[in-house]
Parts: structure tokens; sequence; C-alpha cells
């Protein structure tokens, strides 16, 4: 909670640390409701630094003792102010040793050391370590930690910490201890420690090297059955870093722990990562296509923090993207990898540009907007965004591109060569990408410093007497707050050209032969690039698999397009033309709603969906891509004003137009796409099932017997959750009457907590679903604000995914977003603040719908108390 006014951090006000730490002993009394932490920390002047104010962060504990230098000090010797412990004028070397105390189970902020379940975990990153004890708690500020856990054996028999087990036995009194020890340097932020009734599934690792390690998954007792595929995808994680990067596990042993109350995905403290249960238990009947993908994605991201975060780490919190940017490239890398056909890996693309346009390009368009190495922030829980982490990647996915796969890898081996255990900066990075290359990169700097998203106007020109096609491509960026002027950007542009017979012409510029697909540098600007020897006019294909961040101009014909979306050899594009086909449609769609017209949707494109559709050449993953529309949020995007029931009548209008006009392709998509025998959840059976469940949602957009019929028969034969979800859904989403099948899912799966959180999402996000409703279903006896899963599974579905029913004429959603804003606030800040963030965009809907929301604001802003997490967010919106 705020103690005083809510205070800016600015990245340019950065100074070294007055002290570092040689080492830290930790010892642990552990009782939910007093837990007593004592802290011997041997400190030593930074001779970077002037000062001699040694300064520790604590918050929300009570400080017991505090000795220096085995003399204890008094409280005139020391000033606690703002949760900062200054002891002035110190010596060179101290040793401080610290007591404080901590009430675990009181806290719900699920940061710093807490309960879940009857279990004790901790969350420290970003500022969560000054919960637990007094410390230099910033990530420049790297010790050697050894630590002692003593607690009731008989409810705590699992004792975990970082690094290696030392030693373990009982105490007496029916307590026990464990002693751990990390071998190597780490900031606050990858501490970590585990108490609680656990069991796991474990298994001794062959390294490359030949050294053998201990992986252990640990879960709650009867989540046994639901731990494979996180082991699987570790051990997949580690041969995948040895194979690609040359990383090899540092430590013996490697630890997931799972656990139910979690802020975000997951944290990768050093050896022993603690996760979101979502993201962990997994088995055919509980878990989806979706959720197999997720854990696979996410085992991998923090395992390879190991090294992108652990081993070299982030000198300041505005240096974020350094570490998550470049993990993120990995985990997709490697989830690409994985798959490893080209169009598996273009449909795991084709997913990263759909999440970059739904939460991304808003972001850098809303008030929100921050470079990827931000400048200021008010709450760093506030920057682990979809800028820090999606754009960051597609910023060091673009290295890739412009250094080619080989030219990356040598950056990469020179940045662990200069940096491996320092704490550094974006820069560094950048640098060693630059050295390794001999390659000039100061310009691509701009991706790190300037926010928006930069809009790349391109015109064709073809001479056919000189037989040149000359492509001008322009860019700008839009004003962001603070930030109103852009200089241009270093922008990979890859571009392909088709002929009319729909292959690729060889490309050649200035003399030299590119093959088919040419990189430009579009670094001024304005600049034209001229490809020689084409005969005819080609129809260009531009920014293949999405080489960079942008938004794309190109005043496509629809021929044009159709032709791209048939023959374009980067299934990227090719999707993508699909797309423009729609989007186009979707625009006009929705003014003929405003303007009281009849709707109407050409056979042209009809046609050109049901080629693909029926192409059985083409993976079912990429078909079903292609079936996807783009989104309310994304169409939203696209409207100067915004007209949510418009943007809705008009998805739906045209899904329904589809739906009927590829009846009889879609049923036999349907029946072709079965995946009989065991569930598996590889890439070729899941885009089986994710093309099957479309199409079924095609033929179910309105309740009809028929599709009704199918939808029930799948539910209540499936065998995988993929599908029982998928029928349900597609049944509720409808609007048919479900309430048997809910009531059934519920009852079958009311044991199983992540179930039951789709259950609550898909009614959420259903478009019959209004605010009554979810204040109905808030009164169910399994609805908890305290847990954010829960929370998230009905409220942010809610607000985010059902935008219909959240921008209803009445502004009476608005009102129960802002109750709720308040109301997790009390709770849990961070969870609260991403709720907060709904409101974003307030100022491009229609005037009538601002009125409200701005109410619902200035609501929220005006409550107390109120987290600084929140009134950031609040605050500026409203600016
Ligand atoms: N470093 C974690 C990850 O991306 C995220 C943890 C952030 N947690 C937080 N409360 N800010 O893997
Ligand atoms: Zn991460």
């Amino acid at each position: 909670m705020r103690t005083d006014s809510p205070k800016t951090i600015y990245r340019k006000d950065y100074t070294p640390p007055s002290y570092l730490v040689e080492t830290v002993e930790l010892g642990f009394d552990l009782d939910p409701a007093c837990t007593i932490v004592a802290s011997r920390v041997q400190l030593r002047h930074n001779p970077d630094s002037k000062s001699r104010d040694l300064v520790l962060h604590g918050e929300a504990i009570e400080l017991v003792a505090l000795r220096m230098n085995g003399r204890e000090l008094n409280p005139d010797q020391y000033i606690i102010d703002n949760n900062i412990l200054t002891i002035r004028n110190a010596p060179v070397n101290v040793l401080l040793e610290i007591e404080t105390t901590c009430v675990p189970m009181e806290n719900t902020t699920l940061s710093g050391l807490y309960t879940s379940g009857s279990g004790f975990y901790t969350q420290c990153e970003a500022e969560g370590f000054r919960r637990i004890t007094y410390f230099p708690d910033r990530p420049d500020v790297m010790a050697r930690y050894t630590v002692m856990l003593r607690a009731d054996k008989q409810q705590y028999p699992v004792l975990l910490s970082n690094g290696n087990l030392l030693e373990e036995g009982d105490l007496g009194d029916g307590r026990h201890y464990a002693k751990w020890e990390d071998p190597f340097k780490k900031p606050s932020y990858l501490f970590a420690l585990v108490a609680a009734r656990l069991v796991c599934q474990e298994e001794k690792y062959k390294l490359k090297s030949g050294r053998e390690v201990l992986l252990q998954v640990w879960v709650e007792e009867g989540n046994l059955d639901k731990t494979d595929y996180a082991m699987q995808s570790l051990k997949n994680s580690i041969r995948w870093d040895e194979e690609r990067w040359g990383l090899e596990l540092d430590l013996d042993r490697f630890m997931i722990v799972a656990v139910s109350d979690f802020n975000m995905g997951a944290m990768e403290n050093k050896g022993l990562n603690i996760f979101n249960t979502k993201f962990v238990l997994a088995n055919p009947r509980t878990a989806t296509d979706i959720d197999y993908s997720g854990i696979e994605a996410v085992v991998g991201h923090e395992y390879f923090h190991n090294w992108t975060g652990n081993r070299v780490t982030c000198r300041d919190w505005f240096q974020l993207s350094l570490k998550e940017g470049l993990t993120v490239f990995r985990d997709q890398e490697f989830s690409a990898d994985m798959i490893g056909t080209d169009s598996g890996r273009a449909v795991t693309r084709i997913d990263q540009v759909r999440t970059l346009r739904q939460a991304q390009f808003p972001e850098d368009a809303g008030p929100m907007a921050h470079p990827v190495r931000p400048d200021s922030f008010v709450e760093i829980n506030n920057f682990y965004t979809v800028t820090v982490y999606e754009k960051g990647a597609e910023v060091v996915r673009m290295y890739q591109t412009l250094l080619g796969r080989e030219g990356f890898r040598k950056g990469m081996d020179l940045y662990f060569e200069r940096h491996d255990g320092q704490a550094v900066q974006c820069d560094d990075f950048r640098a060693a990408m630059a050295d390794a290359n001999e390659r000039d990169l100061k310009q691509f700097e701009r991706w790190y410093s300037q926010a928006g998203t930069p809009v790349v106007s391109v015109s064709g020109h073809h001479d056919g007497a000189r037989q040149v096609y000359e492509l001008t491509l322009r860019q700008s960026c839009p004003a962001t707050p603070g930030q109103r002027d852009k200089k241009p950007f270093h922008i990979p542009v890859a571009v392909g050209l088709l002929g009319s017979d729909g292959k690729d012409l060889p490309l050649t510029l200035g003399g030299k032969a590119l093959g088919t697909t040419a990189v430009l540098e579009l670094t001024a600007a304005e600049q034209t690039f001229r490809f020689e020897g084409v005969a005819h006019a080609p129809v260009p294909s531009i920014l293949r698999d999405f080489s960079a961040p942008v938004v794309l101009e190109y005043p496509y014909s629809d021929e044009e397009l159709l032709h791209l979306f048939r023959y374009d050899s980067d299934p990227v594009n090719r999707w993508e033309a699909g797309q423009r086909l729609a989007m186009q449609r979707l625009l006009s769609l929705a003014q003929a709603v405003l303007d009281n017209k009849p709707l109407q949707l050409d056979d042209t494109y009809v046609a050109a969906l049901r080629a693909v559709l029926t192409d059985k050449e083409l993976d079912a993953a990429f078909r079903e891509q292609c079936l996807i529309l783009p989104s309310e949020t994304i169409i939203a995007e696209q409207m100067e004003v915004v007209h949510p029931q418009a943007i809705h009548s008009a998805r739906q209008f045209m899904r329904h137009a589809i739906g009927t006009a590829l009846r009889a392709e879609l049923l036999q998509v349907y029946g072709d796409n079965a995946t009989p025998g065991p569930y598996s959840p590889d890439a070729i059976s899941a885009g089986k099932r994710g093309l099957k469940n479309v199409a079924l949602a095609y033929l179910l957009v309105q309740p009809n017997t028929e599709a009704v019929k199918l939808a029930g028969e799948q539910f209540a034969a499936a065998s995988n959750m993929t599908d029982r979800a998928a029928a349900l859904s597609s049944l509720i989403h409808s609007g048919a009457d479900a309430g048997k099948q809910l009531d059934a899912f519920y009852t079958d799966f009311k044991g199983e907590a992540l179930v039951v959180d789709k259950w609550f999402a898909m009614q959420g996000s259903a478009p019959h679903t209004n605010v009554a409703k979810v204040r109905e279903l808030m009164k169910h006896p399994a609805f908890t604000l305290k847990n954010p899963n829960r929370a998230r599974s009905l409220l942010f579905s809610f607000c985010n995914n059902n935008p219909s029913q959240f921008h209803a004429a009445d502004g009476s959603a608005y009102e129960f977003w802002a109750e709720h804003v308040i109301k997790l606030d009390a709770l849990n800040p961070q969870v609260a603040a991403r709720l907060a963030r709904s409101m974003d965009r307030w100022r491009r809907y229609a005037p009538a719908l601002q009125i409200h929301m701005r109410h619902a604001l200035e609501k929220v802003a005006a409550a107390t108390p109120l987290s600084n997490d929140v009134m950031e967010v609040v605050s500026k919106a409203l600016s």
C-alpha cells in the first residue's frame, strides 16, 4: 500500500550500489503467523561509489534486531524512512546481523514469503526479497547464499531452496531442518524457498558432457498424474540449449515447483523454478492442446533464463527486456524447433504476430506506451508487459534476421564470454552483436529507446521497358507519451516478388543475386530499392515472416491479395493476405451496421477461404489459422472511433455467412480431422483438433439443430479436454442452451482447479454473458478473488475478451470493473493493476461510452487506500 505519494523512478538517475554483498546466510523459522528471519550479510564498500551510506530495503516486515560488526545498533544509529533503512557513514567492511519477522499467511500480495494451501512459497522478482529481510534489494548486487530452513516436519515435510542440499535432519520438538547452498552468485530477486507437503516426479538426466543431474517436478499430492509433460519439456529444454546455443546446465540439481496461488506464469529462481500450476499440470483429461504448448514454452522459458537472466543478469529493472525479450525469443525458437517442420514453425510465428496485434500494438498506442527499455516507472511490476516481453523478443529476432543465424550465434557467444557473472544493460547485448559481426548497430538502439509501433508505407512501380521493379519504403512512428518526434528505425524488411504464375521471382539488387527473399534494410525515412530483370509487374510479398514489429501499409487490390493468399511461398504472408481480405470486409460490415445498411459477404472471399479449407496439401494447423478472423480487439484498433457492438455484429455476421456458405466443406473437414486413439499433444494431432474445432465453431455460430447435436455428441464422447472444452465453448458462445453440459462439466471437474478456471473463463467471454450474469457467477461457491487464476478466469475474460458486453451502453460493466479493481487492490495490487489496464484505450471509444469510462477511471483514482500499482495505471490513463 502507498505510504507516500507515488514517486517516479528514472533510468538516468542510476547510481552504483554503495555496498556490495559477498555472502548471505539466511535462517528461517517458518510459521504462517510469525516467521522469524535471521540474516548474516557480509558487505564491502563499492569502490565505484562515492557514498558511504549503507542502504537496505525492507517492506512489510518487523525489525527485531540489527547488529553491525558484532555491536547492536540503537534506533538512533540508523534511519528507517519510506521502506529504506540507511546506516550513515558505515565502515568499509560490514557484517550485518539482522532479525526480522513477517506474517506469511496474511500476505495476499503473493510477493515475498506467502502461504498457498498448506505450504510456504516465495516470489522475489522484482522487489519481493525486501518483504523477507532488509537487504540491498537490487539486481546489480550479487552474492552467494546459504539458507537454513526450519519448520514443522508433519506439515512441511519438504524444505527446498536454491542450489544444493548440504544437510537435513530432525530438530526434536516435531521440527526439522534443511540447509541449502547456492554455489553461484545471484541477485536477491532469484532467491526462493518452498516448505510444503509435496511429492515429486524425479529423474536422473545425463548432459551431453556426460555429467548427471537430478531433475524434479514437485506438486501437491494427487497431481503426480499431471507431471509427465513438464518433465519431458524440461529434458527437451536442456537438450535444446546444449544443441542450439552450446549452453549447459550449471547445477547438479534442477527443481520445478507448482503452486496454485501465483501472480504471473512462473519464476526462474536459481535451481528452484516456481510455477503457476497452470504451466505445469497436464494430462489429457484436464489440459487442452493450448495448455500443453503453454507448458512447453514456459518450462523452456524459465530454464533458458538460467543463462539469459541468471548467469548474465540485469543491471537495473529498466533493462528488464535484456533478459525477458531474449528469453522469450529463445522459448519461441525452442517451441518452433520442437515442431521441426517449416510449416509448423510458421504457425507458431502466426501466433506470435496475433499476440502482438492483440496486445502489444494497443499497448504501444495507449497511455501506458513505453520503450522496450523504459526511461521511468512508478511501480516496476507494471512493466512486465507485452512490450518488454514480446516486442523485446521481436527486437532480438531482428538481430538474427539482420546478422543471419550464424552471426547471431557469434553475438550470443561473445555476450556470454564478456558478461558471464555480471549485471549488464541492453546496450551491452547490442554491442556484443555488433562487435562479433563487425557491424554498426548504432541506429538499432532506437528500438530500445523509442516507443510506438512504426508504420512502413510501401509503394511499387514497374518499368517494363527497363525491366525494373521499384519498391519505395517510407517509415514513420506515431507520438507516444513523452515522445513527440521519432527518428527513423533500422528495420529489416524481408521481401519476395510473385510472378503471375504465383512462383517466386529470383531477386537481383544492384547486380547481386539474392535468392527469392531479400532482407531490405530500411534505415532512412524514405528509401527506394530497385529490383532488376523484372519483365512483368509482380505482386510484392512484403514483411515476410513478419520480419519487424511494424504496421505495413501497401495499397493491395483484392486481386493481389487473393494471389498472395493462394500462392505466397511464405506461409506467414500467405496467412496475412487472408487476414487483410477479411479485415477490409469486417470494417465495411461494421460501417454498414452503424449506417443501418444491409449486410452482405461477397463470394470471392468465401471462395478463397474454401480453397484453403479444402486444400489437403496444407497442414491442418495452418488451415485453422487462415479460418480465424481478426479478433474484435484487433478490428477495434483499425477504427478511428470504436463501436464494440457494431464490430461484434459485423464479425458474427461474417462468421455466420462463412459457416452457412461453407457448411458442406466444414462438415467434411470436421469428419476428416478426427484424432482417434490415445491423445497426443504433438503438433500434427493438435492441428487436426484445432481445425476440427474451428469448423465446429463455424457450424455453430448460431444455435441450429444439427450443429448443436454435433457439439453435444462431441462433448459427451470426448476423450480429452481439448475436444470437450471446445464443444462446450462452442455451445455457450452460440447462445444455445448448454445448462446441462455446463453442470456436467462442473460436476466432473470440480476437484480440478485449473478446469474450473476454464469453466468460468468460457462463460465470462461468451457474448451472451452480461454483467448481471457475471455478478451471479461470482456468487458460485467456487469463485474467489483471492486466487489470481480464478479472478482472471472470470473477471479478466469478461473485461478483456467479451467486448460487446464489457462496453454495454449503460456503462454498468465499467462500474463493475471499477468496483473490482478496488476490491482486488486491497488483496493483491499486482493483479488489480492488470485488471486496471482493461480501460487503456478508453479515449478511442464512442463519446457516449467515454463518459462512463472516465467516470469509472475517476472512481478508481479517488479510492483510498490505493496501491502505487493501480494509481500509476489509472493516472496515466486519465492524463
Ligand atoms: N521473470 C519471470 C518470467 O518472466 C516473471 C516474474 C515477474 N513477477 C513479477 N511479480 N513481476 O519468467
Ligand atoms: Zn522471463
